[in-house]
């Protein structure tokens, strides 16, 4: 429905100007919507007019189911909750809806989220069947169909949205993922220089924001998770392997010898269909194997 709306707004002329002011202006000033008249304090001016008002939104009413868990209610099993939210009254990204819901709903909802722009990787969730960043996946303005939200799959969970991620942190650790070099003793002493095209090498690694989403959309990784590194380790350790500055490129090979580390990839290339950040996992798997080849075959020649 269409309704009209009436505007005032008041326009003080003082008196010096008012008497320069001729009367076929005021009279201009009336067929524009303006009505004029003398007050002590010199001539207002009184512009009105109509304008149409913008027609009511029909509410957008999309549905949203998320995981919910709660291990401090004692019993409670996971289940699924929906939540209506117009998206007339919501920003246009999965996280704005979760913080919507917990700010205006239902505050025990609990997720992770942090720099809102695909920085610091806390929003990594399963929406719709895809790991993503929660506040770079827009929603799906389809309000006919529900929007299932999990946490990222395969995770020990710690609450609703939130999964544990101790072992992908330890497994971060464990391949030391800063610069080693074999001599310390200049260490502080001078900056460590790099050529363009050695730096260039980092590109489409160092960007990773280790949200884990790759990782836990590899099967491999689902299966043996605890002795596999996965595709996000994997990347970072190459990402070291690599950097000209690096002196440890051979023990971080040798670290990964085993059957499980880096050989259950499988190249399926979930990782790198998955990755938020547009990054290639799966290829930098790949490259390890193709590095780890030769420096097997330097080791037997040398044996
Ligand atoms: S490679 Fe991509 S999906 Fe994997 S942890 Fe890094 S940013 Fe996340
Ligand atoms: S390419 Fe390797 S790391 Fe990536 S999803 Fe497949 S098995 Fe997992
Ligand atoms: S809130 Fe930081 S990546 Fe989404």
């Amino acid at each position: 429905m269409v309704s009209s709306r009436q505007t005032h707004s008041i326009l003080v002329l003082p008196s010096e100007s008012c008497s320069k002011m001729s009367i076929a202006v005021l009279s201009s000033l009336g067929r524009c919507g303006f009505l004029a008249f003398r007050s002590p304090v010199g001539l207002v001016a009184v512009r009105h007019a109509q304008t149409a008002a913008a027609p009511a939104a029909e509410p957008r009413i999309k549905k949203f189911q998320v995981y919910r868990w709660d291990p401090d209610t004692p019993g409670d099993k996971p289940r699924m909750q929906t939540y209506d939210i117009d998206l007339n009254t919501c920003g246009p990204m999965v996280l704005d809806a979760l913080i919507k819901i917990k700010n205006e709903m239902d505050s025990t909802l609990t997720f992770r989220r942090s720099c809102r722009e695909g920085i610091c990787g806390s929003c990594a969730m399963n929406i719709g069947g895809g790991n993503t960043l929660a506040c770079l996946n827009k929603i799906d303005t389809n309000t006919s169909k529900p929007t299932k939200i999990y946490p990222l799959p395969h995770m020990y969970v710690v609450k609703d949205l939130v999964p544990d991620m101790s072992n992908f942190y330890a497994q971060y650790k464990s391949i030391e993922p800063f610069l080693k070099r074999k001599d310390e003793s200049k260490e502080g002493q001078e900056q460590y220089t790099q050529s363009v095209d050695d730096r260039q090498k980092l590109d489409g690694l160092y960007e990773c924001i280790l949200c884990a989403c790759c990782s836990t959309s590899c099967p491999s990784y689902w299966w043996n998770g605890d002795k596999y590194l996965g595709p996000a380790v994997l990347m970072q350790a190459y990402r070291w392997m690599i950097d000209s500055r690096d002196e440890f490129t051979e023990e971080r090979l040798s670290k990964l010898q085993d059957p499980f580390s880096l050989y259950r990839c499988h190249t399926i290339m979930n990782c790198t269909k998955t990755c938020p950040k547009g990054l290639n996992p799966g290829k930098a798997i790949a490259e390890i194997k193709k590095m780890m080849a030769m420096y097997k075959d330097k080791k037997t020649a040398t044996a």
